[in-house]
């Protein structure tokens, strides 16, 4: 495909890979980046449009909420469940799951999303993203439940993500390599501007909070310490380290130049097997680098093999480049 093409003359292209059972499947990444936009609107009015601050309110998951994580849910919400594409959503902001209501046409399809990552970001002008994930609603069912989501990342029909810095990036998988976008704003369309990305499979830069070092296991703790140790150590190389603290802006970088992005699990609280969720946040972003030739995993098992059992649940993530991941889940299984 050409540099150049408009993201809805690329998604009628890939259509056609796809084949005939996903003739929807356009229409409705359409609608969900029509609300990317909207939201890199908001975002970029910032403080003149009163957006900053938090919303005094918290998530399922305890955390308190920045006004523009519940503006962000809002506009995706709005702008997916008229199209007729879907059967429900859910996102990092809702505790349930969200059926269309009963006045919109229902489609097969199911939306994950996490409408604005990194949001401790949001106050102090650093990239911020959007994360979405389309699994197909399983067959016959015409009110969805939460247990419909229940399904291994390797079901995705779609993942992508949308990265508000200093340009607007839409980056998309439908499982036929990964592309980018850059949104023309004079024009209002994202734009093609990076085909088919590829993960390089070596690095020598690591992205991790290294200030939850005392609490990392000791699998990880043995491959940070080693590249710490550079030149002088086992590795015989310098690396260098990033940590953005937007997973969005950790794995644009990863795909663009490879890198190692890790969220373990730790002991700060053993009730969490990670930081990151598994459904709107580890499976779709695993989809896209997998697709690009880089590898995810807990460091036990592949991310996309887990079977989910609960909509908001955690999981350990270290994925990028391929020979460092393999590296850091060889040291898992030597214990
Ligand atoms: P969210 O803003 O959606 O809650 O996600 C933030 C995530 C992820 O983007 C980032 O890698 C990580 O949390 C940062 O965590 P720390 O604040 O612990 O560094
Ligand atoms: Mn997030
Ligand atoms: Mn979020």
């Amino acid at each position: 495909m050409q540099i150049g093409t408009t993201l809805n003359q690329f998604l009628l292209e890939e259509q056609r890979h796809l084949g005939g059972v996903h003739h929807d499947l356009p229409a409705l990444v359409n609608d969900v980046v029509v609300a990317c936009k909207s939201l890199s609107h908001a975002l970029s009015q910032g403080a003149l449009a009163g957006m900053l601050g938090s919303a005094d309110s918290e998530n399922v998951q305890g955390e308190t909420q920045k006004k523009l994580d519940v503006i962000s849910n809002d506009i995706m919400i709005a702008t997916a469940e008229r199209g007729g594409y879907l059967a429900a959503m859910a996102s990092e902001e809702m505790d349930e799951i969200y059926p269309i209501p009963v006045q919109y046409p229902k489609g097969k399809y199911l939306l994950l999303f996490d409408p604005l990552d990194g949001s401790s970001n949001i106050d102090v002008n650093i990239s911020v993203g959007t994360i979405f994930s389309i699994l197909r609603c399983p067959a016959g069912v015409m009110i969805p439940t939460a247990e419909d989501f229940m399904q291994p990342g390797t079901q995705q029909v779609c993942a992508g993500y949308a990265l508000y810095g200093p340009s607007t990036l839409l980056v998309l998988t439908t499982g036929h390599g990964v592309n980018c976008f850059t949104l023309d704003k004079s024009l209002g369309e994202f734009v093609l501007t990076q085909t088919n990305l590829r993960v390089p499979e070596d690095t020598r830069e690591f992205a991790i909070n290294a200030s939850n070092s005392r609490f990392w296991e000791k699998p990880v703790k043995r491959y940070i310490d080693e590249c710490l140790a550079g030149k002088d150590g086992p590795r015989k190389e310098n690396f260098n380290m990033r940590w953005v603290a937007s997973m969005v802006a950790e794995v644009h970088r990863i795909l663009n130049r490879g890198g190692i992005f890790m969220y373990p699990r730790d002991s700060k609280d053993p009730t969490k097997a990670g930081r990151l969720r598994l459904m709107y946040e580890a499976n779709p972003m695993s989809f896209i680098i997998e697709q690009a030739g880089g590898v995810c995993s807990t460091g036990r098992e592949p991310i996309m093999s887990i079977q989910p059992i609960e909509l908001h649940q955690r999981v350990a993530v270290i994925l990028g480049s391929k020979n460092e991941v393999e590296r850091v889940v060889a040291y898992h299984a030597e214990g």
